[in-house]
């Protein structure tokens, strides 16, 4: 069965080694007529959403150039698929989600529009995952409750993050007796006393900023593993090595990565969270995990057939993306 399916990206000079170039090729080698768009172009012209978008008419390769989008305002609708496989900007605001939920009420989503709104984030972690694969989790814009919780047990560490950010960005790790923990909770909710302090709450209005919050994960340099989890499937993914002098094993930012393996219990896991994401309409997507904990979910451009090909030398996009299209006639969005 040949699908025409529009990948949403964002434009760039040219192509990595990374979703953008190998997810489109792997639907093209498929058979698929695939369409390329840039996430940053969506627009509404007479009741119809458009973007900027060309057709693939050949696999797109690591290094080469980003092909001029030469229709311009075409129509986003005319597809039987719509696959996301880049974050809206940030300055965009909602914008971004809204134009991609109404694209949504028209075409079916690998990922829904709502998911990537309201699941793709680090606040909403626990509608997602079991209590039981959570470390203790918190989600709190209060300076004076995190930096209690954390002042009141020197045996625990914490992770603090921003709750919509990603690659690394502003993930720290807090204890009783770092210096800098006063500091680093307060940057993570906003400096919110410093801010009044110095221009005033009338002049510089609500400064409080939420994050994220885990319990450090005791096993978490041993056994970090992502995987990509397509139409419920393990389907790919590494092992995660944390650098030396680093608390976060992020591949963006340098760490090491090897072939991923899977336990017998964690393949079954990892295979009943692929069930609850696609009940909640994700069926593309990569997880952080040290099991039996889950550190985030990611939704719109999970690294890891990249990260896998690098290490093994395999390409496994081509078993990715029919396994979620597959998936997705299973459950009846595609024909
Ligand atoms: N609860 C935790 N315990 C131990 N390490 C963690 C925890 N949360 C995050 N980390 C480390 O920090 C890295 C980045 O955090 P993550 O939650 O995946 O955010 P990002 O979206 O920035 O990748 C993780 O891959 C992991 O190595
Ligand atoms: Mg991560």
């Amino acid at each position: 069965m040949s699908y025409k399916i529009l990948v949403l990206v964002s434009e760039a000079s040219s192509f990595a080694l990374d979703n953008h170039s190998i997810i489109p090729s792997a639907l093209y080698r498929e058979g698929h007529e695939v369409h390329i768009g840039d996430i940053d172009t969506l627009g509404v012209h007479d009741s119809v959403v458009v973007c900027d978008r060309m057709q693939v008419t050949d696999e797109f390769t690591s290094g080469g150039d980003f092909p001029s989008l030469s229709e311009t305002a075409a129509s986003a609708e005319e597809f039987d698929l719509v696959w996301v496989l880049a974050g809206t900007h940030p300055e965009a605001g909602n914008d971004s989600f809204l134009l991609l939920w109404l694209l949504n009420q028209r075409v079916p989503f690998v990922n829904d529009a709502s998911a990537l709104f309201f699941l793709n984030t680090k606040t909403n972690l626990v509608a997602i995952v079991p209590g039981e694969h959570l470390p203790t989790s918190y989600v709190t814009n209060d300076f004076d409750f995190l930096n209690n919780l954390v002042e009141s047990d020197p045996d625990r560490s914490w992770v603090v993050k921003p709750t919509n950010d990603g690659c690394g960005a502003d993930v720290f790790v807090v204890n009783k007796y770092d210096r800098n923990r006063s500091a680093l909770l307060g940057s993570a909710t906003g400096n919110a006393a410093s801010r009044y302090g110095r221009y005033g709450r009338d002049i510089i209005g609500m400064a409080k900023r939420h994050a994220a919050v885990q319990e450090y994960i005791p096993n978490v340099r041993e056994n970090e593993k992502r995987v990509i989890i397509a139409g419920g499937e393990p389907v790919s993914g590494f092992l995660r090595f944390h650098p030396e002098h680093d608390n976060r094993s992020n591949a963006t930012l340098g760490a090491r990565f090897e072939k991923l393996e899977l336990t017998e219990e964690e393949d079954r896991f990892v295979r009943a969270l692929g069930k609850r994401l696609m009940d909640l309409g994700v069926f593309y997507s990569g997880i952080d995990m040290a099991y039996p904990y889950v550190i985030e979910v990611n939704m719109v451009n999970p690294g890891g057939l990249s990260y896998h090909q690098l290490a093994t030398g395999e390409d496994r996009s081509s078993e990715a993306v029919d396994t979620v299209l597959a998936a997705l006639r299973t459950a009846g969005k595609l024909s």
